[in-house]
């Protein structure tokens, strides 16, 4: 009885493992984009931005890297953007939406 209850312990303390968890910000992060930007750009892998001159998520990789998106997206500024809503995120949703951006770049 002990061994079985200490199996199922460690089953459930690894599954829990660092993979998880990525996944887990990689999603928050699709969501808060989904909630925030969608209006204007293509946020997931396939389909074009509402605003034609907003670009695609999934290609910014191209223009710079993706960290150094980090800091505007902390500061609230995201400087050159016409109409855009002053957002602000904690150093949490930031971690989530970076993971997610350099989820969808082409590889
Ligand atoms: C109201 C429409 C709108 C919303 C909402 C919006 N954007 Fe944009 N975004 C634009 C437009 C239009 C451009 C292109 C601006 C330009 O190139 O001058 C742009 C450009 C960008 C760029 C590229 C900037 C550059 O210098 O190349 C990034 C990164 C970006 N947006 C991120 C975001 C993120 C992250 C969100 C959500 C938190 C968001 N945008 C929400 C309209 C929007």
């Amino acid at each position: 009885m002990m061994l079985i209850r200490s199996f199922l312990v460690l089953a459930f303390v690894s599954s829990m493992a660092a993979p998880a968890v990525a996944a887990a910000d990689v999603k928050k992060g699709e969501a808060l984009l989904t909630r925030d930007c969608s209006r204007c750009h293509a946020v997931g892998l396939t389909g074009n931005s509402p605003r034609p001159d907003a670009p695609a998520f999934r290609t910014l990789a191209t223009r710079y890297p993706i960290e150094s998106l980090e800091e505007a997206l902390g500061e609230g500024i995201m400087s050159g953007h016409p109409d855009m809503p002053e957002l602000k995120y904690d150093a949490d949703d930031v971690g989530a939406i970076i993971d997610y951006l350099k989820s969808i770049q082409p590889r």
